[in-house]
């Protein structure tokens, strides 16, 4: 007859309840938001249900309801109108993300920390993450000027954190010297520091309506190393990102684990759109309980050690209290 029993504090609810080593809790939720140019209604987003484009009306709208929600933040991504080769529209102040952001800004108030995709992918017409060289390929250092030149446009516009997304070597130290050269030191930066080449970003590509053609192997990461996620991560502290960020989150709980064991700055993760879709077309196949999957994938993320999540669950999680 065994005398240590586990069971005990399983036996009923309140005492699952109190047992429980890992909560939800809604303020370490950011909710990514798409904000499309000239949109007049929000259109739907058909490969992520219940996501969409907004308009800057029905942003402000969401944005009402994340801070009545009580989550944590917002990230903004731009869906521009017109795309060119070097991402113009990125460092336009009347780029539609530069416009969304001082929206959102002045919506937010004090409630929520209003942050910004910092990336070239939605505002290029080839669809990659930087300028091209004449070889067609992704010139690294000339996307860093472009980079130094969004950052500045991000800051005026008022975002509150700038999430450098591109995976350009050097890309932390380069928007931070920018920033400090301009008098922004005020302005945190967070890393996508392990960002690997996933297939679970498939259907951001149309929430984005991205035009890329190719893959962007030869800047995200190798799905199987983790080594080189962790060397991106010091390289990102080294450089000062503030808070770094593994992603996609679910397939890579091992290197979010080994980042929060080592990372002396917060760790953040991003539930992606794939992870996200996956559930929800789960869910509405009657394969799985959909409300049970995306509470047990975010808890999971969390005990892997994430200090907080973008996830597109961020509303649906505090309103249905997820963690209880
Ligand atoms: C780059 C960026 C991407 C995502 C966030 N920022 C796309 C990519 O790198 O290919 C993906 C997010 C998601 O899939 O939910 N701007």
């Amino acid at each position: 007859m065994p005398s240590i029993r586990p069971r005990r504090l399983r036996a009923t609810p309140a005492w699952r309840r109190l047992n429980r080593e890992t909560r939800v809790d809604a303020t370490q939720l950011v909710l990514p938001l798409f904000v499309r140019e000239g949109a007049s209604e929000p259109r739907p987003i058909a490969s992520m249900p219940g996501v969409v484009q907004h308009s800057l009306d029905s942003l402000k709208a969401e944005i009402a309801r994340a801070a009545a929600a009580g989550i944590g933040g917002i990230m903004l991504f731009g869906v521009p109108e017109h795309k060119d080769a070097i991402g113009s529209g990125a460092t336009d102040d009347d780029g539609i993300l530069n416009v969304a952001t001082r929206v959102a800004v002045a919506e937010a108030g004090d409630a929520l920390v209003v942050q910004t995709d910092l990336c070239l992918d939605e505002f290029t017409d080839h669809g990659h993450c930087g300028v091209l060289d004449a070889q067609g390929r992704v010139d690294n250092d000339a996307s860093l000027e472009r980079y130094r030149a969004m950052a500045l446009a991000q800051a005026a516009a008022g975002s509150q954190l700038l999430g450098l997304s591109g995976m350009m070597d050097g890309q932390v130290a380069a928007v931070r010297a920018a920033l400090d050269a301009a008098g922004r030191s005020d302005v945190p930066l967070l890393g996508y520091s392990a960002k690997y080449a996933s297939a679970f970003y498939g259907p951001f590509r149309e929430a984005v309506a991205s035009s890329l053609v190719g893959d962007r192997r030869s800047y995200q990461l190798e799905p199987g190393n983790a080594r080189e996620g962790l060397l991106e991560t010091s390289l990102d502290l080294a450089e000062g990102a503030d808070i770094v960020m593994v992603k996609p989150a679910s397939g890579y709980l091992d290197v979010l684990a080994a980042t929060a064991h080592r990372s002396p700055v917060p760790v953040w993760a991003y539930q992606v759109s794939g992870e996200y879709s996956m559930i929800e077309a789960a869910g509405a196949a009657g394969y799985l309980d959909r409300d049970r999957a995306a509470a047990e994938a975010l808890v999971s993320i969390l005990r892997a050690g994430a200090d907080a999540v973008l996830t597109y669950y961020a509303i649906e999680a505090a309103e249905k209290d997820w963690g209880a």
